[in-house]
């Protein structure tokens, strides 16, 4: 067999079931190094509070040039109440919004679909959630997460007021749009854009610019426009109706989180957050599950790593082009689920519990 040259992973498993659901990563890498002749670098290192107990900041510079170097990063999650009183710029949550930004990732992908096997591990009816393929394309890198000025100040009253400031520019749209409506070609080529055009000119811009580069780039797409706030209805009323939607940093994180719910567990989404490509063809990436890091069940066992195994699976199509592998370890999955093994999580009558290691080996032996 050929071996293919060295490619490096950075995995920072962060805080709560974070090393927990990493380490099941780390052990389909290695079954990967071994068994398919691939030769996959792993490094490992602290991001979040873990960082912050040890080097009073939620992450080092030496990670951080580390994350610029590497090919992929496999992050668990970060933050848990334990920091909750650690002053604003320290807090866990920075490391994960510095690597976004500095990176710039600003396209993060998030799927939501219904495993046939767990339809009724949602809180909708069968017949609204079965065969749901939803992927939401959030903007990463801008909006109110990161505008200026932002800021708590003492006012002359007395009060105090806080302040954020949503901001979006032409390119900064229009850039996140594209990978959109790419996606959506390779789809069922339906692209939703979510804003609040009626109350903001962020949202306003936000409509006219995504529509600018559909009529200019990609006309043979079907665009629609919907306000965020009808489409967190719409997603519960008949989420069938979406194939691709774009939208900004705040309404993405709001609507993924939702939409996640309809599949039964945020313990079994990926989510992968894309830089631009490079001059040789390269993209910087990051892939995450896109739950916390749930501090209430860490080190126990009972976090479920399906969510983690396939953003593993994000890494290997996205950056590495490894279709088939890719391919390969969400058959496994499905073919776990089929056996009726099930964490804790996701467990309902007749299936069998298993631990968060068991699960991760289980999946392993499926790609025997
Ligand atoms: C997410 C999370 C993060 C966010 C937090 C942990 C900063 O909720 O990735 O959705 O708000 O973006
Ligand atoms: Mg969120």
């Amino acid at each position: 067999m050929i071996k293919v040259k060295k490619r490096k992973f950075l995995l920072l498993p962060g805080d709560g079931i974070g090393p927990e659901v990493v380490g099941e990563v780390k052990k389909i890498i290695q079954w990967f190094n071994k068994n398919k002749s691939l030769d996959f670098e792993i490094d490992e290192d602290l991001a979040g509070g873990a960082s912050y107990d040890k080097y009073g900041t939620p992450i080092t510079d030496e990670v951080f040039y580390k994350a610029l170097e590497c090919e992929a990063i496999i992050l668990g999650a970060v933050g848990g109440p334990k920091w909750d009183d650690v002053e604003f710029s320290k807090k866990p949550e920075r490391a994960l919004l510095k690597l976004r930004k500095e990176l710039k990732l600003f396209a993060n992908l998030r799927p939501a679909i219904c495993f046939k096997q767990l339809v009724d591990a949602s809180t909708l009816k069968p017949e609204i959630v079965s065969g749901l393929d939803i992927m939401i394309v959030r903007e990463l890198t801008g909006g109110i997460y990161f505008g200026e000025p932002r800021g708590i100040k003492p006012i002359d009253n007395g009060e105090r007021k806080g302040i954020n400031t949503h901001t979006y520019t032409t390119s900064e749209i229009q850039r996140v749009a594209r990978v959109a409506f790419d996606l959506a070609k390779k789809r069922k080529n339906k692209v939703t854009s979510c804003e609040k055009s009626n109350v903001m000119e962020a949202g306003l811009l936000w409509k006219e610019e995504v529509q600018e580069l559909h009529d200019k780039e990609f006309k043979d797409v079907e665009l629609n426009h919907m306000l965020a706030d009808n489409c967190a209805m719409q997603l519960l009323r008949n989420p069938k109706q979406f194939d691709v939607i774009v939208t900004d940093n705040l309404f993405g994180d709001m609507l993924s989180d939702q939409a996640s719910m309809l599949t039964g567990s945020l313990g079994l989404l990926p989510s992968a957050s894309l830089g631009a490509k490079n001059k040789d063809g390269k993209i910087r990436a990051m892939y995450e599950p896109i739950h916390g890091s749930a501090p209430d069940i860490a080190g126990q066992g009972l976090a479920n790593p399906i969510a983690t195994i396939l953003s593993f699976a994000m890494a290997l199509r996205y950056s590495l082009d490894l279709d088939k592998e890719a391919d390969a370890l969400e058959k496994a999955v499905q073919g776990v689920l089929d056996e009726g093994l099930r964490t804790k999580d996701i467990l309902s009558k007749g299936m069998k519990q298993v631990s968060t290691s068991e699960m991760g080996s289980a999946i392993i032996s499926k790609l025997q």
